[in-house]
């Protein structure tokens, strides 16, 4: 499995160490930054980690921002990306086998790194169910392409 990550200031410390825990575990990991403290805007950052895994250079993607909102909204104008902003490890299970989800983000000034390990763990260990929510991604893809 590919995970390529990335957070602004106020997800950096939580982005390492998630990076930490993904090398631990034998995940390989890309890193988009940010590197240093110094201010960034977190479109800038959602940007390359999304477009790299429609470009199915990763399998998925991690987003941290301060509260892993931003970031989210961000991820989610791109076309093709279901981005989950998510505190516990029951919706980040859900996000993958209900959504699809493919980004998943995350508050490092809400959460701490024992938490983000979970929920890191929750998304990435379940699959799509498909069936009855495939028809619902459909129609997300139908309100991407027109709106309705
Ligand atoms: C940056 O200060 C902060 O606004 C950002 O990390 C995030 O929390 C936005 O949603």
């Amino acid at each position: 499995m590919k995970i390529a990550l990335g957070s602004d200031h106020g997800g950096l410390s939580l982005k390492d160490e998630i990076k930490g825990y993904l090398n631990s575990k034998n995940i390989e990991v890309y890193d988009y930054g940010t590197f240093t403290e110094d201010a960034v805007d977190y479109p800038d950052i959602a940007k390359p980690v999304c477009e790299s895994v429609l470009a199915k250079q990763f399998d998925f993607g991690i987003l941290v921002c301060g509260t892993g909102i931003g970031i989210s909204i961000a991820a989610n104008k791109i076309k093709g990306i279901r981005a989950a902003c998510c505190s516990d490890g029951y919706t980040a299970k859900l996000t993958r086998s209900h959504n699809d989800a493919n980004i998943l983000c995350l508050g490092g000034r809400v959460i701490g790194p024992g938490l983000a390990f979970m929920i890191v763990d929750a998304f990435l260990g379940e699959q799509f169910e498909g069936g009855r929510h495939s028809l619902r991604i459909e129609k997300i893809n139908r309100l991407e392409e027109n709106g309705r």
